[in-house]
């Protein structure tokens, strides 16, 4: 049955069948959620890139609608975004309460930025006749334009990666261009390219400031290998970008996980939410599932949280289940060498508040299936480091796939965490959201079963909290 094939995912969007890459064209317009994405409707793989379409009310619940935007002469639908022409300044609306326009990469003989518009909420799109409108012969890598309307400047403002470096380019109307400034090539270089860049404009949790933070996915040069997602935070005045970050410092990796690429923002929201392609470029084209390939992440809802004078993003996953049902354990003491076991389904949310783990612990939280396979969170606080392993499963299908996948605690405690299972994922928030670590897993048997353990000392937990969380396909 459909939805049911194995590891098909119940809690994350996946099309029906087909290859699936980049969030596209993600905008919030008349009660609808846009998820349009990198689609080929005729194969398992990255290839005929068209934008396919989902719409949902509440980011958690997806209905899929088939193709949008289909090659033409000028070339393949490459990523971009779509934004609400309120005021119909693009003319190309007959209502002057406009509509919704895509902003898109055509990937022909050169990549160049084109628009089309939606009067139907987005179920079908004519293409702006003047297309490009934003022409290119001599950049190799230049894509994926996320616009979004900058009051302040009175402007449509266009981030665009070109492979070392973010330009960014104003626009009175959508059509008309002209390039504002370039951010980026002072920072270290990688092997990869820059890709999927997002500027956003988020609340500061702990101290009722927003401020401004440039995300950039780079392929690859990840913090686990290949693809991934980092950030900057800095101002910017509706011309240039003025990071807070020097060349020097350490970089900000939005997801150490492995498997979170190319995630960008919704437009047109009050609060500030995006979502991910969950899966790595090294490996995307051979994970071992059919007749889809590749889920989006959930989506997460964005906030900044300022740290000794830094500013961190923070996401919190979103999961509008109405029917959850939650499972609570008061007051957990866990002694080394005896793991707590807890019987949990395969579509799950873990929440732990801990109380008390010595600094000198080492402790961890393990799913484990029915042919006793598992997938281990280790926390090591001795080594400010945590470590996801994904030993066991399919495993073999591509020698790019770590088992181990590592990320720092940076210094900090943690003080509650939270794993959201699905049949073949596990995201992993740390303290609220502000350490996460997304992977794919792909287990043989099903998990029935989380366990926790610690190493030398003993673990006090507040609680130890699951909920089953129902599939979004029923
Ligand atoms: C990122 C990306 C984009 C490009 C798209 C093509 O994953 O490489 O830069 O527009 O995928 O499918």
């Amino acid at each position: 049955m459909l939805y049911q094939e194995k590891h098909r995912p119940q809690l994350h969007f996946t099309p029906k069948e087909n290859w699936m890459n980049d969030p596209n064209g993600l905008v919030y317009y008349e009660g609808e959620y846009h998820l349009f994405y990198q689609y080929n409707p005729h194969g398992n793989d990255h290839a005929n890139m068209n934008w396919g379409h989902a719409t949902s009310t509440d980011l958690y619940h997806w209905e899929e609608h088939g193709v949008a935007l289909a090659p033409d002469e000028l070339g393949t639908i490459f990523s971009g975004s779509a934004v609400v022409d309120k005021n119909n300044t693009s003319g190309l609306f007959e209502s002057n309460s406009g509509g919704l326009v895509a902003i898109f990469t055509h990937d022909g003989a050169s990549q160049q930025q084109s628009i089309a518009y939606s009067e139907d909420k987005g179920r079908t799109w004519i293409k702006y006749e003047g297309n490009p409108v934003l022409p290119n012969t001599e950049i190799k890598d230049f894509r994926d334009p996320k616009v979004s309307w900058h009051e302040e400047s009175k402007q449509w403002v266009m981030v665009l990666a070109c492979g070392d470096h973010i330009q960014f380019y104003g626009s009175p109307n959508l059509i008309d261009w002209t390039y504002l400034s370039s951010f980026g090539k002072e920072y270290p270089s990688y092997i990869g390219v820059w890709e999927c860049p997002d500027l956003l404009y988020l609340p500061v949790e702990n101290n009722s400031k927003k401020e401004w933070i440039l995300i950039v996915s780079i392929n690859a040069d990840g913090p686990n290998g290949g693809s991934a997602v980092y950030y900057f935070t800095g101002t910017f005045d509706g011309k240039e970008f003025h990071p807070n970050e020097t060349p020097q410092d350490e970089l900000k990796w939005a997801d150490a996980g492995k498997d979170f690429y190319a995630a960008v923002s919704w437009d047109n929201t009050e609060d500030t939410y995006w979502v991910g392609w969950m899966n790595n470029w090294q490996y995307a084209g051979v994970v071992p599932v059919s007749p889809w390939r590749s889920a989006m992440s959930l989506a997460r809802k964005l906030s900044l949280f300022e740290k000794d004078g830094s500013l961190l993003l923070k996401q919190e996953a979103i999961t509008a289940d109405n029917s959850r049902e939650e499972v609570s354990y008061k007051d957990e003491t866990v002694h080394p060498g005896k793991p707590e076991s807890y019987e949990i389904s395969d579509t799950a949310q873990v929440d732990l508040q801990v109380s008390t783990a010595s600094a000198s612990t080492k402790w961890s939280v393990q799913l484990v299936t029915d042919q006793d396979e598992a997938f281990r969170l280790e926390l090591d606080y001795k080594e400010d480091a945590y470590t996801f392993y994904r030993t066991d499963g399919l495993v073999d299908f591509s020698a790019d796939y770590p088992k181990e996948i590592k990320g720092s605690l940076h210094g900090m405690d943690v003080q509650n965490l939270k794993v959201i299972i699905d049949r073949s994922s596990a995201e992993v928030f740390l303290n609220d959201g502000l350490t996460v670590s997304t992977n794919l897993i792909y287990p043989e048997g099903t998990v029935t079963k989380l366990e926790i353990s610690t190493v030398n000392e003993t673990l006090q937990l507040d609680t130890v909290t699951w909920t089953k969380l129902h599939s979004i396909w029923k």
